[in-house]
Order: C-alpha cells, then structure tokens, then sequence
C-alpha cells in the first residue's frame, strides 16, 4: 500500500490511513522529459487511488471529475465494484466524466435522481495552503463546481505539480471564467477594470475559434497580478452579468491528496474556521 504523508490541519473528515511525516524530493531539472511526465502520471495514479480507497464506500453516490487525474480515480473505482461487489452510484461533471463512467461498466446517474451525494472527487490545476482551488482548465469549471456543492465531502487529487503555497504559483495559465457567448467582450473588460491584469478568450487547439464548453458557453483565462481575498473575487465576478461560473473553489474541497514524486501521498485537510 501506499505510505501517506500528512499535512494534517484540524480534520472534518476521518482519518483512515496511517500517516507519517512525509520528505519531499524536489524533481531535478536533468531529469529527462519523458522521465518527468512518467514520475507525475504515477504520482496522479497514487493520489487518486488512495482518494478512492479512502473515501469510497458501499451504497454511496459518488461524483466523479473531470481531467486527467480523475481517469485513475475511476479506474480504481470501477476495480473495487467488480471486486469488492460495492454498489456505487456515479454523478458526473462532464462529458469526459460520464464517458468515463460509462466506459467502466460504471452505475450512471444524475443531479435529478441524486441531488444530495456522499463524496465528490475531482483533479485540480492548483492547490493553495487553504485549499482554495483554480480549476476549469479543462473547462469544466461550471458542471464541476455544481457536484461539488451537492456533495456531503468533496476531495480533490493531484499530483506535486498542482500544491502552492498560494495560487499563481504553479498554475500561469490564469484563472478560468465561463460567460455566456455575447458576454464575453464585456466580462473581460470588467474584470480587468476591478482586478487589473489579462483576459483571453481561450481558443481551440484543434479547432478554429473559440473553446465550447459542455454547456455552450465560452471560456475566459484571467490573468492576475497579484494575490487576492479569492472569496471576495469569486463573489465580484460572479455578479458580472454573462459570468456562468468562475473556476475559482473557495471553502469547498476539506482535503487534497498530492501524488509526490518519490511514490508517496501528501495529504492536507482544508482549515478549520
Ligand atoms: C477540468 O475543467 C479541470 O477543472 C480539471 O479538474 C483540472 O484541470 C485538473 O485536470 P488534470 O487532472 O488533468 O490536471
């Protein structure tokens, strides 16, 4: 099994693993590229399985993410329903979440039938000290947030690349706004006129034009220049007519797990207020 570090804060979630102090190894920039991106899938593959393993229950409804990370979440998942015959339910955040489910022989469900869910466990870009998260950069940010906010305890997995002390450390790419189409113009002026720093609307890589996201709506990357109160942004943009969703998680997640690049799991728990 998989030694766990902790970080550990005042827990609202059981402790279920052992837990010793953990000794981060910094990766060394002559490690070769293929090297790197092998050291930070298996330390995504460590978190997510230990999220699972600690979290998931028989008869539970669990919300499944969306990403990267979140495909090894739902490998596991979907081996301990074969072999431990658990009954799980699967609410996902995305298109990319419910092919997942789908793809896994896993039980599919939805906010209709199960508004109220026991845990929800998602990817993240990036993680500060106090578990404020930015993500959308899959631009997922709307559906995702939804799940998180109907579940009773909401996890999120990363690997080493995502935890910062505070956000922009990490994570350049800005923090991700969904508008509606017409919007987009407008919102990007505005935040730039209450925050300062860059907007771009995110374009397609494969595509000419803009992204489109799962609910047709378009994606903007603020850039900031410095650190904010986030819960105070989050509000600010939020009530900017167009804005759909900001991918700005404050006061949700209660514990990240970190895949580190040595095998190990750090775990951190969310303040206590
Ligand atoms: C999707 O829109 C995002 O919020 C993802 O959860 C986040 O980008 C993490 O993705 P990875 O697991 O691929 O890093």
């Amino acid at each position: 099994m998989f030694g766990v570090g902790a970080l550990l804060l005042k827990s609202r979630l059981p402790a279920t693993s052992f837990l010793r102090p953990v000794v981060v190894v910094l990766s060394s920039p002559a490690v070769p590229r293929q090297a790197r991106v092998n050291m930070a899938e298996e330390a995504k593959k460590q978190a997510a399985y230990t999220a699972v393993d600690n979290h998931v229950q028989n008869n539970q409804v669990v919300g499944v993410g969306s990403g990267s990370t979140i495909v090894y979440a739902v490998h596991r998942l979907a081996e301990r329903v074969r072999e431990e015959k658990l009954n799980i339910t699967c609410v996902p955040t995305s298109f990319q979440a419910r092919q997942l489910i789908v793809l896994h022989g896993l039980m599919l469900s939805d906010l209709d039938r199960h508004p109220e869910l026991d845990v929800a466990i998602d990817g993240a870009d990036e993680v500060d000290a106090d578990l404020t998260l930015i993500k959308g950069g899959g631009g997922c940010l709307t559906q995702e947030k939804i799940v998180a906010s109907c579940a009773r305890h909401f996890v999120v997995i990363a690997d080493y690349r995502k935890d910062s002390k505070a956000l922009g450390q990490q994570w350049k790419k800005g923090i991700p706004v969904e508008v509606v189409p017409m919007a987009h113009v407008p919102v990007s002026r505005k935040i730039v006129q209450l925050f300062g720093g860059e907007v771009n609307l995110r374009m397609g890589v494969a595509k000419a034009g803009p992204v489109v996201t799962d609910n047709s709506n378009f994606i903007l990357d603020w850039k900031f220049e410095r650190i904010h109160c986030w819960k105070d942004v989050n509000v600010a943009i939020k009530m900017i007519p167009g804005v759909v969703e900001t991918g700005l998680f404050v006061g949700m997640a209660e514990r990240a797990y970190f895949g580190m690049e040595d095998g190990r799991v750090l775990l951190r728990d969310a303040p206590v207020n």
